[in-house]
């Protein structure tokens, strides 16, 4: 892997245009909130859009530079949401908006013709992920990552059965729902049957254990289990293990130290190939600019989205070419994957992230924050569990710490607290709709992320006044 640094971490920019939004030291509310615009604009929403959106506060976003963002109404938002983990580099970041003024005058869209930018981003995502991974593919979104990489490990493989985990998200197309292991949500119940040959195995949600066990004493730690679900439930026929470096829709579940080392080793022994989903953990978001490089392990084959640019639809699979080369010309590729303004501000996005350090910064800035939200969790006594992992979060809300009882409709209460103090957080995540999660982009200061923690800590105590 190759990094270069250059720029200190947390330098200040202001857009042109911008009036020091970026500067801002706090969130300023001006109207009520919703403001007018607001109000009708999600009224408008609300006439002409179907309610298949995940149900955020209704905050209409206008413009954004660095974390801070502006509603239409001129209401200043302390960001924890990074749109949903997109925005790394933070909004409005001005080498991104200059890489996407400049292509724009050029040429946009070349289908799969090659552009001056693709390969250089597949040449750029081969130099910053292991050796191993020597060709990349470009495309626009996660899930269309991962649909991809199951049509390759079939290919390569010849076999068709995948292992993925309970919790898991990769995103909402069939091939992706079908990998997901929450089943019952609203979000997948009524669209079955899904695709075959998915088999799932639990993932260590330790705090929620489902055969009650601790990491030191659980045999499901360990690689048993999958042998036994190899034995039970497949033809021993698996081509893949797909697998998110923490489970992010699940609630932000980090795995315990020493998993997934077993399960790479695991997955190498039965000649099984492992695909790692980052397209929610990758690009600096957990205090490296991959998540799983905290654990040791490479994939075969690699899932990325959201970070990797910041800002448009771009995603990517980088894996081994000996993996790539079973594909017959014409088998994967989109209408505007690897386009030329994409793949450019992708380019720019990766530099930014290397060169600002925003990996280091999300592990500072992600320490800090952890100490502040651990403050809260000794005090709430509906805080059940805080975790964390560079600048990423979960914290389970539940009746009581001894009943760890979700209370999925008091969660949704504190993001609301949270919106009225100017504090933006995504709509509740988890298995039981009860985790919080927070997420700032990865150029937030410390002042800024201690600023957002105090807020939640206001917001937890009016939501359970
Ligand atoms: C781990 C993971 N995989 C895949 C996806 C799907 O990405 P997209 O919404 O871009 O299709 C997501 C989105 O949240 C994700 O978190």
């Amino acid at each position: 892997m190759t990094a270069t640094s250059a720029r200190p971490v947390g330098a200040h920019r202001t857009l042109d245009n911008a009036a020091g939004l970026g500067q801002s030291a706090s969130p300023r509310l001006v109207t009520e909130l919703p403001g007018p615009k607001g109000r009708a604009l999600i009224e408008l929403s609300e006439r002409y859009e179907p309610r298949s959106m995940s149900g955020q506060v209704p905050m209409v976003w206008k413009r954004g530079e660095r974390v801070w963002l502006e509603d239409v109404d001129g209401n200043v938002f302390l960001d924890f949401t990074s749109g949903v983990l997109v925005v790394n580099a933070g909004h409005s970041h001005p080498r991104l908006v200059a890489a996407m003024r400049a292509q724009a005058d050029q040429v946009v869209n070349t289908y799969d013709f090659v552009n001056e930018w693709r390969p250089r981003l597949a040449q750029r995502l081969v130099e910053i992920t292991p050796p191993s991974l020597d060709k990349a593919v470009v495309l626009t979104t996660g899930a269309e990552t991962t649909e991809a990489a199951i049509k390759l490990a079939r290919k390569f493989t010849g076999r068709y059965e995948i292992i993925s985990f309970h919790g898991a998200f990769h995103g909402r197309t069939y091939g992706a729902m079908s990998i997901g292991g929450k089943r019952s949500t609203p979000s997948t119940r009524g669209f079955g049957p899904f695709l075959p040959g998915v088999v799932f195995a639990p993932f260590p949600y330790c705090y929620r254990c489902p055969f009650g066990q601790t990491p030191d004493n659980c045999r499901l730690h360990g690689t048993e289990y999958l042998d036994w679900l190899v034995e039970t439930e497949t033809e021993d026929n698996v081509a893949a293990v797909i697998v998110e470096t923490y489970q992010g829709a699940a609630g932000s579940i980090m795995a315990p130290d020493g998993w997934f080392p077993k399960l790479e080793a695991w997955c190498r022994k039965r000649d099984i190939l492992l695909i790692i989903d980052e397209v929610q953990a990758s690009f600096g978001r957990t205090g490296k600019l991959f998540g799983f490089e905290h654990y040791g392990i490479t994939p075969n084959i690699l899932c990325l989205g959201k970070g990797i640019s910041s800002t448009l639809p771009v995603s990517a699979i980088v894996a081994e070419s000996r993996i790539f080369d079973v594909l017959p010309a014409g088998s994967m590729g989109s209408t505007h994957g690897g386009n030329a303004m994409g793949a450019r501000v992708a380019i720019e996005n990766i530099d930014v992230i290397v060169e600002e350090r925003l990996s280091e910064n999300a592990s500072a800035v992600g320490e800090a924050m952890l100490a502040r939200l651990r403050e809260i969790e000794a005090r709430s006594e509906c805080v059940g569990e805080v975790r964390g992992l560079g600048l990423v979060f979960g914290i389970e809300i539940v009746r009581s710490k001894a009943s760890r009882e979700p209370d999925a409709e008091l969660t949704k209460r504190i993001v609301d607290e949270a919106y009225k103090r100017g504090l933006l957080l995504i709509s509740p995540i988890g298995f039981y709709g009860n985790v919080l999660r927070l997420a700032p982009p990865l150029v937030v200061t410390e002042q800024e992320a201690l600023t957002g923690v105090d807020l939640l800590a206001e917001a937890v105590e009016a939501a359970t006044a």
